[in-house]
């Protein structure tokens, strides 16, 4: 059980895995916000990633997870709005070390590229990894 808020978003190109992604979270005891889309009609990734990055910029959600059909538009989009750090990732690894070292608060799939499986581990791992701080802080306060 968490109590942390997680907002989730998706175009047409990531819903399957934002609707498995949202009941995942929710059995896991997790908040969420869904900001949609709620169709499988074409829409603009970047409405998306800004209401998600939006709320975590403001602090209403403590992280964002954002899918799409390669991830890389949500990425580009949700990392245009201050005080975000977006890591777009098919692997754990980088899951990983986007929490340990650049404090990622948005977490962005593509749901084209990677399988279920891979999805479920890189949020589970990505969850589940808090940043180490240190010298790490001082290159984040220089994006800043
Ligand atoms: C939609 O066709 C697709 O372009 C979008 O889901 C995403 O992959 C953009 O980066």
């Amino acid at each position: 059980m968490s109590n942390i808020k997680i907002a989730v978003g998706s175009d047409h190109g990531g819903l399957e895995y934002k609707e498995k992604i949202l009941e995942f979270l929710k059995n896991k005891g997790y908040e969420t916000i869904d900001e949609g889309t709620y169709s499988k009609e074409s829409c603009d990734y970047p409405e998306f990633a800004r209401k998600v990055a939006n709320l975590v910029a403001e602090k209403k959600a403590d992280r964002g997870i954002l899918i799409c059909g390669s991830g890389i538009g949500m990425s580009i989009a949700a990392n245009k709005v201050k005080g975000i750090r977006a890591a777009l990732c098919s692997e754990t690894t980088s899951a990983r070390l986007s929490r340990e070292h650049n404090n990622s608060n948005i977490l962005c799939l593509g749901q084209r590229l990677i399988g279920e499986t891979m999805a479920f581990e890189i949020v589970e791992t990505w969850l589940n990894t808090e940043f180490a701080g240190g010298r790490h802080q001082h290159r984040i306060d220089i994006i800043e």
